[in-house]
C-alpha cells in the first residue's frame, strides 16, 4: 500500500521511520519491496552518481530524470524529490520547480532551511520535508552543527518555524544526539536523522554509502550494511580475466 503523509506523521513516537536515498529504478525497486517507508531522491546524487565534489552542480534536469526512474521502481514508498541548490531561491521559482518534481513522480519535495519558502510551497498544496543542521547547499563548515547553546537554540527555533510553515517532517543532519532529542520533543512532526543519534523519529542514509559503493566519504555516523564495492571489483576483475583468457563466453552462452 502506498505510504501517505498522514501515515508518516502518525508514526511519530510509535514506529521508527526508515528512509534511504535512491537515484535509479533498480535500487528503488529493491528497497521498496523490502518495505522502506520513504525514498529520497537526494541531491547527494551529485557526489555518489555524477562524480561532482559537492551538491552544488546538481541541476533540476538531473533531479527530474532520476526522480522519474525512482518513481517507476517504487510503488509503495513515499517519494521525496530533493530540490537542488538555487532551485528555490524565490517563491515563484520554488513553486514551479516543486511542481516539476511532482509531475516527474515525486510525492513531496525537500528543501534546506527557508521556512518562508516551505510555507509558500505548502500553501500551494505541495507537501514539504524540511532539512536543518548541516545543510550541504549552504554550509561552509562541514562539522557537527549546534554544539554551542546559541547555535543549538537557533536550530530549535528553525525546526519550530518549519513546523509552523506546514512541513510534515524534518531531516536533522549532523547534530549532537541530545540536541536532536530536544528538537524531536519540541515539535509534533517527525524528525529523520542522519548523524543525529537514536532519538529521532526516523533515520536516513545515502544508499551508496551504506552499500559500500562510494569511497569518497566515511563519516562516523555511517553504518555499512554491505561492501558491494569490493564485490563489484571482484566481479569486474573476474570478467576481464575470463575475456582475456578466452574463458567467456562458453558454449552454453552462445547461440547455435
Ligand atoms: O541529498 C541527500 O542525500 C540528503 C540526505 C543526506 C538527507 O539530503
Amino acid at each position: 500500500m502506498k505510504t501517505t503523509i498522514s501515515k508518516i506523521k502518525s508514526m511519530k513516537g510509535k514506529d521508527k521511520i526508515a528512509m534511504l536515498t535512491a537515484y535509479d529504478y533498480s535500487a528503488a525497486k529493491y528497497m521498496d519491496s523490502e518495505g522502506i517507508d520513504i525514498i529520497l531522491v537526494g541531491d547527494s546524487i551529485g557526489m555518489v552518481v555524477l562524480g561532482y565534489e559537492n551538491t552544488l552542480s546538481v541541476t533540476m534536469e538531473d533531479m527530474l530524470r532520476h526522480t522519474g526512474a525512482v518513481a517507476r521502481g517504487a510503488k509503495n514508498a513515499l517519494i521525496v524529490g530533493d530540490m537542488p541548490a538555487n532551485s528555490y531561491n524565490d517563491k515563484k521559482t520554488a513553486l514551479s520547480n516543486a511542481e516539476a518534481f511532482i509531475k516527474s513522480g515525486a510525492d513531496t519535495v525537500k528543501i534546506e532551511n527557508k521556512p518562508e519558502i516551505a510555507k509558500f510551497i505548502v500553501d500551494n498544496k505541495i507537501e514539504v520535508m524540511g532539512h536543518i543542521g548541516l545543510t550541504p547547499q549552504t554550509c561552509t563548515n562541514f562539522k557537527v552543527q549546534g554544539k554551542d547553546q546559541e547555535t543549538a537554540d537557533k536550530l530549535i527555533k528553525l525546526a519550530k518555524e518549519l513546523e509552523e510553515a506546514g512541513c510534515y517532517s524534518i531531516v536533522l543532519e549532523c547534530v549532537p544526539m541530545q540536541l536532536a532529542k530536544k528538537i524531536t520533543e519540541s515539535i509534533s512532526i517527525p524528525t529523520i536523522g542522519i548523524g543525529a543519534g537514536p532519538y529521532c523519529d526516523g533515520q536516513v542514509l545515502v544508499v551508496n554509502d551504506m552499500l559500500g559503493i562510494y569511497d569518497g566519504f566515511s563519516p562516523k555516523f555511517l553504518k555499512k550494511y554491505a561492501e558491494l564495492g569490493n564485490e563489484m571489483k571482484t566481479a569486474f576483475k573476474n570478467y576481464i580475466n575470463d575475456v582475456k583468457e578466452e574463458k567467456f563466453p562458453e558454449d552454453r552462452h552462445s547461440f547455435h
